[in-house]
């Protein structure tokens, strides 16, 4: 699909068909948040792919988001970011968000390329996921994304997402016009 057109047609689907996916396609998804810039090329992204519909029920229920239960799958964003907190000290926590951001969107893109469907989710108990889930202390949860197809495909319209009228500045902060370079001239030299 064109690049374009997979970037507008992500948009956060919360209501999920019963039929499951091949779990093949979340994982090539994973391949390409793999694929993502990682701060020094360290690789802290840990996946948790989750199947069993009582833990999904569980996560469903530690998010306090019912959507989630539809789910065919919850994909569990993980980090261990020892390695990063060594290199780049007071700066790693950004980097950590920045790392997770850039691959959760590969992941999102390449998802809606497959014709499947995801949320991201931000708001949960980390305490009982990893509970249910066994996740151990050296990793932190990062982000939960629920999959699966679309319950009715091509329902969602997309929310309107604010113009870049006001936001975009050329050269200065606030100058959202772009004025280009005069030339130079050779008298000018
Ligand atoms: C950091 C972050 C946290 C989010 N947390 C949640 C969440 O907990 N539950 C939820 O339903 N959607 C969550 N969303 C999805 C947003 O609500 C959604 O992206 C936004 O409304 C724009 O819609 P769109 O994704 O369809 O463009 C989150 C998105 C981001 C980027």
């Amino acid at each position: 699909m064109e690049f374009d057109k997979v970037v507008k047609r992500r948009v956060s689907i919360k209501k999920f068909s019963i039929k499951k996916p091949p779990i093949e396609k979340v994982v090539e998804a994973i391949e390409m948040a793999n694929l993502a810039p990682t701060p020094g090329n360290i690789h802290i992204l840990r996946y948790v792919i989750v199947d069993e519909p009582k833990k999904i029920s569980k996560i469903a229920d530690a998010c306090q988001q019912d959507f989630i239960r539809k789910a065919s799958y919850v994909v569990i964003i993980c980090t261990e970011s020892k390695q990063i907190e060594k290199l780049f000290g007071k700066r790693s926590e950004k980097y950590v968000k920045y790392h997770v951001g850039a691959a959760v969107e590969n992941f999102l893109l390449k998802l809606t390329e497959l014709g499947l469907a995801s949320s991201i989710v931000a708001i949960f108990s980390e305490e009982t996921i990893k509970n249910s889930v066994v996740i151990p202390d050296n990793a932190e949860i990062e982000l939960i994304l629920p999959v699966g197809y679309e319950l009715i495909k091509g329902k969602i319209i997309p929310i309107d997402k604010q113009s870049l009228y006001n936001r975009l500045f050329f050269n200065l902060y606030g100058e959202r016009f772009y004025k280009p370079f005069p030339k130079v001239r050779r008298a000018d030299v």
